[in-house]
């Protein structure tokens, strides 16, 4: 990939999240002035290996791992106050430097304490086949309450403690009533102490708390090069995404701008990221999901294993025909392909190529998940390749047929593929050189 042709760039997950993004957005970063998360909460797990260190973050954009960088988190986050500040204190914990080069919105939504209770209560009162399998982590909550508005509380309301202490209490009030009524008998919330609680998160974060919309516009002026950290995957988005089993904000391209508060105009590249293969957590449709010996030798070697909740993921084949769907979302102006190096060992691998329904191939990805749910993959099956992949080596060095299954996927989802992912360390990236102009879509 070649860093320095990029513009201000989005960095996309293009299946059910978990693509990799982390690992992509830390190898970005230092090129970059500025790196922005701009929708989803906790739910999001991006991992990031520094040599034998291992990051988790979940809301903290994975920029801060160099010192250099402004960390910014948008309005359009869903932000989880005692998340947040645990995973500031074991960064810095870690010799981690985070003060002002974290900066978060005062727009930002507060997840609150019972948006988590109503995300597991709401699940659990769900028949096995309708429970959308959530992370748990009250974004689905949080959400509905910025959309509803009179019942929501952004970062800003913290420094205005009277008024946000009564109009808790009004909330927290009816919030009991509620639960009470629809999911019997639970410990009601002491609007007080949440009060008490979250004043006093605010005092402990108030350093890093702007508007962080007036600082990118300023960026921008300046000609600060930005970037846009995805979380989540296409396929999760709330109306393009597999609905209901989606999560609950944009993350497809288009909610870049919005939730970050940048003009789309300003945003030059979309960076699609997959993984060589397709994973999904929690329910929904998942065409080439194998839940076979093939599918749980993916997991092992994959570590496929949710970084948020432990969850072990489904595996499956590469879906060359969602991806392009959600491409299609976007303008993928470049492709980086992750765990390459999982799918070594196979005798052979697959890749999805459309879809068969009731005997018809399908033409477009269907909205509707019955449909999904009933329709056959239609495969391409290609020779799989033995040898270890060495990380040292370059992608010229990779075995033939590795190279091809690449090449192929780039041509199904033509749009060039100028990184692979070989393991989960910066140094285990193969760079390509860019495809000719010709493959990339015009601006
Ligand atoms: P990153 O950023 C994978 C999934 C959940 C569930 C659905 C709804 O790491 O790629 P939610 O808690 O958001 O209401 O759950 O969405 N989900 C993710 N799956 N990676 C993520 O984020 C996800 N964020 C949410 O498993 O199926
Ligand atoms: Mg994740």
């Amino acid at each position: 990939m070649n860093f320095n042709a990029l513009g201000n760039t989005s960095v996309v997950g293009l299946q059910w999240g978990d693509e990799g993004k982390g690992k992509i957005v830390d190898l970005l970063t230092e090129h970059f002035d500025v790196v922005v998360r701009y929708a989803g909460g906790a739910n999001a797990g991006h991992t990031v290996i520094v040599g034998d260190q291992r990051f988790a973050l979940h809301l903290v954009p994975s920029g801060i791992l160099r010192p250099d960088v402004l960390s910014l988190i948008g309005p359009g986050v869903a932000l989880d106050l005692e998340t947040i500040m645990t995973e500031i204190a074991g960064l810095r914990e870690r010799g981690i430097k985070v003060d002002r080069n974290l900066l978060i919105s005062n727009r930002a939504h507060l997840v609150m304490p019972y948006h988590k209770k109503q995300d597991l209560l709401s699940e659990a009162r769900l028949d096995p086949d309708r429970k959308i399998g959530t992370t748990a982590r009250g974004i689905g909550p949080c959400y509905a309450d910025k959309m509803l508005r009179s019942t929501a509380f952004r970062l800003a309301d913290l420094y205005k403690p009277d008024a946000f202490r009564s109009r808790l209490r009004d909330v927290v009030a009816d919030r009991n009533k509620v639960f009470n009524a629809l999911y019997g008998e639970t410990e009601p919330f002491d609007a007080d102490a949440i009060a008490d609680q979250f004043l006093e998160f605010g005092e402990r974060i108030r350093m890093h708390v702007v508007d962080t919309t007036q600082v990118l516009h300023e960026a921008l002026a300046r000609c600060e090069r930005l970037l846009f950290e995805g979380a989540q995957g296409s396929l999760l988005d709330i109306d393009h995404g597999t609905f209901p089993y989606v999560t609950s904000s944009t993350c497809t391209a288009g909610g870049v701008a919005a939730g970050a508060g940048v003009p789309p105009a300003c945003i030059h590249d979309y960076v699609g990221v997959i993984k060589a293969y397709t994973t999904r957590v929690g329910s929904g449709p998942f065409p080439t999901e194998l839940t076979n010996a093939t599918g749980d030798a993916i997991r092992v070697r994959g570590h496929e294993y949710g970084t948020t909740t432990g969850r072990p993921r489904r595996c499956g084949w590469f879906d060359a025909f969602a991806t392009k769907y959600s491409m299609d979302l976007a303008r993928i102006t470049q492709l980086c392909v992750m765990h390459l190096d999982t799918l070594g060992g196979f005798p052979e691998v697959r890749v999805c190529t459309g879809y068969r329904y009731r005997g018809e191939r399908l033409k477009i990805f269907p909205p509707d998940i019955d449909v999904l749910n009933e329709v056959e993959p239609i495969y391409e099956t290609m020779p799989g390749w033995d040898a270890e992949i060495n990380a040292d080596d370059s992608y010229e060095q990779l075995p033939l047929p590795a190279r091809r299954y690449v090449e192929r996927l780039e041509d199904l989802l033509a749009a060039p593929i100028t990184l692979v992912s070989v393991g989960a360390d910066r140094l285990a990236t193969l760079h390509r050189q860019t495809a000719p102009p010709a493959m990339v879509p015009a601006r």
